[in-house]
């Protein structure tokens, strides 16, 4: 798949990578995946990963709000952070 990440504290952004998919892989495994095997920096917040609990994981996929870790990574994906809410570094923001 190919994923596209825009970073609020980076002027380099956005940067697209090509992630290998996996069964059942979401955008927060996508993302685990870049900070893996490109750049350990990349900022995304999470706590239950995939248990839709702790809400921490939104941001702007394809432009519409989601939960990352609940969005099948397939095709082609852009992710941004949150809009409406303070940037602290990369996907994260104050919540
Ligand atoms: S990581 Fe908790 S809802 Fe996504």
């Amino acid at each position: 798949m190919r994923l596209t990440v825009h970073r609020s504290a980076d002027p380099q952004s956005p940067a697209t990578y090509e992630v290998p998919e996996f069964e059942g892989m979401t955008v927060l495994d996508a993302l685990h995946w870049v900070r893996t095997h490109h750049d350990p920096s990349l900022a995304v917040q999470f706590s239950c990963r995939s248990a839709n609990a702790c809400r921490e994981c939104a941001c702007l996929v394809d432009g519409s709000p989601a939960y990352i870790c609940t969005v099948p990574a397939t095709g082609e994906i852009e992710v941004r952070p949150l809009p409406n809410r303070p940037h602290l570094h990369d996907l994260a923001v104050e919540l």
